[in-house]
């Protein structure tokens, strides 16, 4: 090419940090709305929670549409079918160590899980679509997988007369859920099954607009769940509420913390102005289990923390923070926390990678430079 090429500079170029309120791309799956509403496919959660079982929202999510009767049953049997994992996979998880977190060996066993994919890398449309049902179906699996060769139990067998958030609740505890656990799980699940472009669903997104595969997309995000300021939060909920002995001592720790702007895990959010649309149904479900003494307990120092918190900072406790209190009363040690958080949301990142893959589109964003220029070389032997 005759003649240099004038150097560029990105003098002009404005930087928006975090991302805030930046529209990365187009979406019909959910729609955040940062007046303190969640819309799934349009469906308003407030519509959902307590009226649908779970399935019925992993299948509106990659189908677009709530199934009817045979339509659920045929998608619920293709799920209790896939929760049977791998022999290999769970040979792996048996050999994890055994002091690594749960999020950790379940980032491993998802793109392990890649290896043994029955359609290899077939990624035409049904076969995505077929390849996301069995994902939503093994996440949970795998979960329930590490906990019971970490406790040296063996996993259950997935039971065709439970669906598949009943089963995964079976099969990490190994015993049956009552029927009230069972509602806790399904409202559980349907409230963190998607919410627009967060952290790791951006970045299951941007690993799907390279035409990598799904396995490698799940994978991105189950890395990015698992940090504090993420999905992870919802175990430091939990050490914080441990930390904290007595009611009494709720005012001055957490009055403590603030003073030292430390942030409180589980409040607030970069998208909503007011309470998480969430956070009353996770209250609610914690209110309704406050006959446990560790439970009502929990209770009483989580309202007291809103109500500092709230008079402080004006800001509002978010999915995290109730969702602890709801696991730690099914009996969930807290670091299988955010682990259950994935085994909701897998079925948001794969409807995510679907949409991604038909958008078609690499998202590449550009920078701001502000390093220097036209440093001259010195050889080694110079330097
Ligand atoms: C989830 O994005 C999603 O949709 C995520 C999620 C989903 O469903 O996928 O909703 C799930 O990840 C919920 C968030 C879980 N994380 C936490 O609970 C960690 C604690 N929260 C914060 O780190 C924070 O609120 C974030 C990360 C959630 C949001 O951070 P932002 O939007 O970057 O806000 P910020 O940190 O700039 O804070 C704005 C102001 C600051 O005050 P000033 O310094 O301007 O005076 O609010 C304050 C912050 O200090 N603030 C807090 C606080 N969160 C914000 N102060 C104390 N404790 C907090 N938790």
């Amino acid at each position: 090419m005759s003649g240099e090429n004038k150097m560029a500079t990105t003098e002009d170029r404005i930087v928006i940090r975090g991302l805030r309120d930046v529209a990365a791309a187009e979406t019909r799956l959910s729609f955040v709305d940062p007046n303190g509403a969640l819309y799934y496919l349009g469906y308003n959660i407030d519509d959902l929670v307590g009226r649908v079982i779970y399935a019925e929202i992993a299948y509106l999510l990659i189908h677009k549409k709530l199934p009817n009767k045979d339509e659920l049953a045929e998608f619920k049997s293709n799920l209790i079918s896939a929760m049977q994992l791998p022999d290999a996979i769970v040979e792996s998880i048996k050999a994890a160590p055994k002091n690594c977190h749960p999020m950790d060996i379940l980032r491993t066993e998802v793109s392990h899980l890649g290896e043994y994919d029955p359609e290899g890398y077939d990624l035409s449309r049904p076969a995505n679509i077929r390849r996301a049902t069995r994902l939503i179906a093994q996440v949970p699996a795998i979960v329930a997988t590490i906990y019971r060769s970490r406790i040296d139990q063996t996993v259950p067998e997935p039971r065709k007369d439970f669906d598949l958030a009943k089963n995964f609740l079976y099969m990490f505890r190994g015993s049956p859920p009552d029927d009230n656990e069972t509602a806790v799980i399904h409202q559980f699940m349907v409230l963190h099954a998607d919410h627009g472009f967060n952290a790791s669903t951006f970045a299951a997104r941007v690993t799907a607009s390279t035409n990598s595969d799904m396995y490698s997309a799940v994978t991105s995000a189950i890395g990015t769940l698992k940090g504090p300021l993420h999905g992870g939060a919802s175990e430091k909920v939990m050490d914080m509420l441990d930390d904290i002995n007595l009611e009494e001592e709720v005012e001055e720790y957490i009055q403590g913390m603030l003073d030292e702007n430390k942030k409180i895990m589980g409040f607030g959010h970069r998208v909503y102005k007011t309470e998480d649309p969430r956070t009353k149904h996770l209250r609610g479900i914690v209110e309704n289990l406050c006959h446990r003494e560790r439970t009502l307990s929990l209770y009483n120092k989580c309202i007291k923390i809103e109500k500092i918190v709230y008079e402080r900072k004006k800001i509002y406790p978010n999915v995290d923070f109730y969702a602890a209190v709801a696991m730690d009363a099914l009996g969930v040690p807290k670091e299988y926390f955010t682990p259950f958080f994935a085994s909701s949301r897998i079925s948001g990142w794969v409807a995510h990678v679907i949409e991604q893959y038909e958008d078609a589109v690499l998202l590449r964003p550009s920078s701001k430079y502000v390093g220097e220029y036209g440093r001259p070389f010195i050889p080694i032997a110079q330097r």
